[in-house]
Protein backbone atom coordinates (compact mmCIF):
# COMPACT_ATOMS: atom_id res chain seq x y z
CA UNK A 1 0.00 0.00 0.00
CA UNK A 2 1.63 3.28 -1.14
CA UNK A 3 2.09 6.04 1.74
CA UNK A 4 -0.89 8.03 0.22
CA UNK A 5 -3.20 5.77 0.11
CA UNK A 6 -2.51 4.72 3.81
CA UNK A 7 -2.96 8.18 4.48
CA UNK A 8 -6.36 8.40 2.96
CA UNK A 9 -7.23 5.87 5.03
CA UNK A 10 -6.04 6.95 8.12
CA UNK A 11 -6.25 10.66 7.78
CA UNK A 12 -10.08 11.46 9.45
CA UNK A 13 -10.11 9.38 12.82
CA UNK A 14 -9.17 11.61 11.68
CA UNK A 15 -1.84 32.79 13.61
CA UNK A 16 -0.68 33.22 11.63
CA UNK A 17 0.33 37.10 12.11
CA UNK A 18 1.87 39.33 9.31
CA UNK A 19 4.66 40.87 12.09
CA UNK A 20 7.63 38.07 11.55
CA UNK A 21 8.74 38.52 15.32
CA UNK A 22 5.10 36.69 16.23
CA UNK A 23 5.69 34.12 13.63
CA UNK A 24 9.49 33.35 15.14
CA UNK A 25 7.48 33.19 18.78
CA UNK A 26 4.84 30.63 17.21
CA UNK A 27 6.77 28.48 15.56
CA UNK A 28 9.36 28.35 18.23
CA UNK A 29 6.23 27.09 20.26
CA UNK A 30 5.61 24.52 17.54
CA UNK A 31 9.07 23.12 17.42
CA UNK A 32 9.41 22.75 21.37
CA UNK A 33 6.00 20.82 21.09
CA UNK A 34 7.78 18.60 18.31
CA UNK A 35 10.84 18.09 20.34
CA UNK A 36 8.81 17.05 23.18
CA UNK A 37 6.77 14.16 20.48
CA UNK A 38 9.36 11.42 21.30
CA UNK A 39 7.16 8.22 19.14
CA UNK A 40 7.38 5.79 22.22
CA UNK A 41 5.40 8.30 24.43
CA UNK A 42 3.34 9.18 21.04
CA UNK A 43 2.67 5.25 21.17
CA UNK A 44 0.60 4.81 24.43
CA UNK A 45 -1.04 8.63 24.01
CA UNK A 46 0.15 10.30 27.02
CA UNK A 47 2.42 12.80 24.27
CA UNK A 48 0.81 13.91 20.83
CA UNK A 49 2.28 12.49 17.85
CA UNK A 50 3.10 16.32 16.12
CA UNK A 51 5.96 15.83 13.45
CA UNK A 52 3.24 14.16 11.01
CA UNK A 53 1.43 17.81 11.10
CA UNK A 54 4.68 19.25 9.12
CA UNK A 55 4.86 16.19 6.38
CA UNK A 56 3.24 16.95 2.71
CA UNK A 57 1.79 13.63 2.34
CA UNK A 58 -0.64 14.85 5.26
CA UNK A 59 -1.33 18.18 3.34
CA UNK A 60 -2.40 16.14 0.23
CA UNK A 61 -4.57 13.87 2.35
CA UNK A 62 -6.40 17.12 3.98
CA UNK A 63 -7.64 18.08 0.48
CA UNK A 64 -9.96 15.78 0.17
CA UNK A 65 -10.91 13.33 3.20
CA UNK A 66 -14.52 15.02 4.51
CA UNK A 67 -15.79 15.12 0.68
CA UNK A 68 -19.43 14.20 0.80
CA UNK A 69 -19.28 13.35 4.34
CA UNK A 70 -17.83 15.99 6.95
CA UNK A 71 -17.55 18.98 4.74
CA UNK A 72 -21.09 18.44 3.55
CA UNK A 73 -22.41 18.21 7.02
CA UNK A 74 -20.89 20.81 8.85
CA UNK A 75 -22.76 23.04 5.78
CA UNK A 76 -25.68 22.18 7.27
CA UNK A 77 -24.64 22.55 10.88
CA UNK A 78 -23.70 26.07 10.17
CA UNK A 79 -26.32 27.30 7.69
CA UNK A 80 -28.68 29.39 10.27
CA UNK A 81 -25.55 30.19 11.83
CA UNK A 82 -24.63 34.38 11.93
CA UNK A 83 -21.03 35.79 12.95
CA UNK A 84 -17.42 34.67 14.25
CA UNK A 85 -17.01 30.87 14.25
CA UNK A 86 -13.34 29.21 15.17
CA UNK A 87 -12.30 26.44 12.36
CA UNK A 88 -10.55 24.77 15.48
CA UNK A 89 -7.20 22.67 13.86
CA UNK A 90 -8.29 23.86 10.91
CA UNK A 91 -5.24 22.42 9.10
CA UNK A 92 -5.01 23.78 5.07
CA UNK A 93 -8.27 25.85 5.86
CA UNK A 94 -10.13 23.37 3.38
CA UNK A 95 -13.27 23.49 5.63
CA UNK A 96 -12.89 27.46 5.78
CA UNK A 97 -13.19 27.74 2.21
CA UNK A 98 -15.89 25.42 1.85
CA UNK A 99 -18.14 27.63 3.89
CA UNK A 100 -16.61 30.69 2.49
CA UNK A 101 -19.70 31.40 0.52
CA UNK A 102 -21.98 31.71 3.55
CA UNK A 103 -21.64 35.18 4.01
CA UNK A 104 -23.44 35.49 7.50
CA UNK A 105 -20.28 34.15 9.27
CA UNK A 106 -16.81 35.25 9.45
CA UNK A 107 -14.86 31.96 9.48
CA UNK A 108 -11.41 32.31 11.64
CA UNK A 109 -8.79 29.05 11.88
CA UNK A 110 -6.33 27.97 13.93
CA UNK A 111 -4.14 25.41 14.26
CA UNK A 112 -0.60 23.92 15.80
CA UNK A 113 1.04 23.43 12.36
CA UNK A 114 2.69 26.54 10.69
CA UNK A 115 3.43 24.17 7.46
CA UNK A 116 -0.71 23.77 7.62
CA UNK A 117 -1.17 27.21 8.07
CA UNK A 118 0.95 28.47 5.05
CA UNK A 119 -1.13 26.19 2.96
CA UNK A 120 -4.14 27.86 4.18
CA UNK A 121 -2.78 31.17 3.34
CA UNK A 122 -1.54 30.04 -0.32
CA UNK A 123 -5.40 28.99 -0.53
CA UNK A 124 -6.31 32.57 0.06
CA UNK A 125 -8.05 32.24 3.46
CA UNK A 126 -6.84 36.03 4.66
CA UNK A 127 -3.68 35.61 7.11
CA UNK A 128 -5.56 38.20 9.75
CA UNK A 129 -7.91 35.38 10.36
CA UNK A 130 -5.52 32.45 10.63
CA UNK A 131 -3.26 31.78 14.43
CA UNK A 132 -0.56 29.25 14.79
CA UNK A 133 -1.18 27.94 18.21
CA UNK A 134 -1.78 24.98 20.29
CA UNK A 135 -5.53 24.67 20.07
CA UNK A 136 -5.81 24.18 24.36
CA UNK A 137 -4.45 27.68 24.87
CA UNK A 138 -5.65 29.91 21.79
CA UNK A 139 -4.96 33.60 23.98
CA UNK A 140 -8.47 34.27 21.98
CA UNK A 141 -11.10 36.48 24.48
CA UNK A 142 -13.33 34.92 26.22
CA UNK A 143 -16.59 34.49 23.78
CA UNK A 144 -14.43 36.06 20.59
CA UNK A 145 -16.16 33.72 18.89
CA UNK A 146 -20.10 33.02 18.48
CA UNK A 147 -19.47 29.48 17.08
CA UNK A 148 -16.50 27.07 16.71
CA UNK A 149 -16.16 23.40 15.27
CA UNK A 150 -13.58 20.86 14.98
CA UNK A 151 -13.29 18.17 12.75
CA UNK A 152 -11.32 14.96 13.04
CA UNK A 153 -8.98 16.75 15.28
CA UNK A 154 -9.64 16.38 18.49
CA UNK A 155 -8.86 12.90 18.70
CA UNK A 156 -5.42 13.08 18.04
CA UNK A 157 -5.22 14.72 21.62
CA UNK A 158 -4.04 13.56 24.48
CA UNK A 159 -6.27 12.92 26.81
CA UNK A 160 -5.63 15.54 29.06
CA UNK A 161 -5.31 17.94 26.25
CA UNK A 162 -8.69 16.40 25.37
CA UNK A 163 -10.63 18.29 28.25
CA UNK A 164 -8.40 21.23 27.38
CA UNK A 165 -9.26 21.52 24.44
CA UNK A 166 -13.23 20.98 25.18
CA UNK A 167 -12.97 23.61 28.18
CA UNK A 168 -10.77 26.05 25.74
CA UNK A 169 -13.51 25.85 23.27
CA UNK A 170 -16.05 26.82 25.30
CA UNK A 171 -14.35 29.94 26.93
CA UNK A 172 -13.63 31.27 23.72
CA UNK A 173 -17.33 30.24 22.20
CA UNK A 174 -20.49 32.06 22.87
CA UNK A 175 -23.49 29.71 21.62
CA UNK A 176 -22.24 26.37 20.66
CA UNK A 177 -18.96 23.80 19.87
CA UNK A 178 -19.44 21.43 17.27
CA UNK A 179 -16.58 18.84 16.88
CA UNK A 180 -16.53 15.68 14.50
CA UNK A 181 -14.93 12.59 15.94
CA UNK A 182 -14.47 9.02 14.99
CA UNK A 183 -15.83 6.71 17.24
CA UNK A 184 -15.49 2.94 17.79
CA UNK A 185 -17.30 1.00 15.52
CA UNK A 186 -17.37 -1.91 17.68
CA UNK A 187 -19.06 0.08 20.73
CA UNK A 188 -15.92 -0.41 23.29
CA UNK A 189 -13.55 1.85 24.67
CA UNK A 190 -10.39 0.93 22.71
CA UNK A 191 -8.09 3.59 23.97
CA UNK A 192 -5.04 4.78 21.85
CA UNK A 193 -4.46 3.04 18.58
CA UNK A 194 -0.87 3.51 16.25
CA UNK A 195 -2.19 3.19 12.99
CA UNK A 196 -0.13 5.18 10.71
CA UNK A 197 -1.72 8.57 12.01
CA UNK A 198 -2.38 7.78 16.35
CA UNK A 199 -6.44 8.56 17.82
CA UNK A 200 -8.51 7.47 20.70
CA UNK A 201 -11.01 5.07 19.58
CA UNK A 202 -13.75 5.24 22.16
CA UNK A 203 -17.43 4.89 22.82
CA UNK A 204 -19.55 7.28 22.28
CA UNK A 205 -20.19 7.16 26.24
CA UNK A 206 -16.27 7.95 26.62
CA UNK A 207 -16.79 11.25 24.75
CA UNK A 208 -19.92 12.15 26.53
CA UNK A 209 -18.35 11.41 29.79
CA UNK A 210 -15.70 14.41 28.95
CA UNK A 211 -17.91 16.85 26.97
CA UNK A 212 -20.12 16.66 30.31
CA UNK A 213 -17.38 17.55 32.21
CA UNK A 214 -17.88 21.02 30.73
CA UNK A 215 -20.80 21.17 29.42
CA UNK A 216 -24.62 20.83 30.34
CA UNK A 217 -26.10 20.19 26.94
CA UNK A 218 -24.75 17.70 24.35
CA UNK A 219 -26.13 16.36 21.49
CA UNK A 220 -24.87 13.29 19.51
CA UNK A 221 -25.79 13.28 15.62
CA UNK A 222 -24.21 10.60 13.17
CA UNK A 223 -21.77 11.55 10.36
CA UNK A 224 -21.78 9.47 7.10
CA UNK A 225 -18.23 9.09 7.92
CA UNK A 226 -16.78 5.96 8.85
CA UNK A 227 -14.03 3.12 8.01
CA UNK A 228 -13.12 -0.17 8.87
CA UNK A 229 -12.48 0.69 12.44
CA UNK A 230 -14.70 3.97 13.38
CA UNK A 231 -17.63 5.55 13.01
CA UNK A 232 -17.66 9.38 12.57
CA UNK A 233 -20.19 11.31 14.78
CA UNK A 234 -20.98 15.56 15.63
CA UNK A 235 -20.81 16.39 19.21
CA UNK A 236 -22.97 19.52 19.66
CA UNK A 237 -22.08 21.47 22.99
CA UNK A 238 -24.68 24.04 24.04
CA UNK A 239 -24.03 27.12 26.38
CA UNK A 240 -27.19 27.77 27.99
CA UNK A 241 -26.98 30.88 25.60
CA UNK A 242 -27.37 28.76 23.10
CA UNK A 243 -31.08 28.84 21.54
CA UNK A 244 -32.49 25.43 22.30
CA UNK A 245 -31.88 22.39 19.85
CA UNK A 246 -34.68 19.54 19.21
CA UNK A 247 -33.85 16.53 19.21
C1 LIG B 1 -6.33 15.21 10.82
S1 LIG B 1 -5.93 16.90 10.79
C2 LIG B 1 -7.53 17.66 10.45
C3 LIG B 1 -7.38 19.05 9.89
C4 LIG B 1 -8.69 19.73 9.48
N1 LIG B 1 -9.57 19.92 10.60
C5 LIG B 1 -9.37 18.96 8.39
O1 LIG B 1 -10.48 18.47 8.61
O2 LIG B 1 -8.81 18.85 7.30
C6 LIG B 1 -5.66 17.31 12.49
C7 LIG B 1 -5.24 18.75 12.67
O3 LIG B 1 -5.08 19.01 14.07
C8 LIG B 1 -3.99 19.91 14.21
N2 LIG B 1 -3.52 19.80 15.59
C9 LIG B 1 -3.06 18.69 16.19
N3 LIG B 1 -2.73 18.97 17.45
C10 LIG B 1 -3.01 20.27 17.66
C11 LIG B 1 -2.91 21.13 18.78
N4 LIG B 1 -2.45 20.69 19.96
N5 LIG B 1 -3.31 22.42 18.64
C12 LIG B 1 -3.77 22.87 17.44
N6 LIG B 1 -3.89 22.10 16.34
C13 LIG B 1 -3.51 20.81 16.46
C14 LIG B 1 -2.99 19.41 13.19
O4 LIG B 1 -1.98 20.31 12.89
C15 LIG B 1 -3.92 19.10 12.01
O5 LIG B 1 -4.10 20.21 11.19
Amino acid sequence: MTKKSLLNQCTPPIVWNAVASVKTAVRTTARKARERDDSSHARNGSTQALDIYWDAAMGEALETWGEGTAWTEIRFLMANCHGKALDIACGTGKTMEILAPFNDLEIHGCDISDFLINKAIERGIPRERLKVCDATVTGYEDDFFDYSYSIGSMEHFTEEGVLSLITEARRITKFSSMHHLPVARNGKDNGWITPWHSYHNNSVDWWLARFHSVYTRVHVIDSKWEDNLSVGKWFICMKDSAPALKD
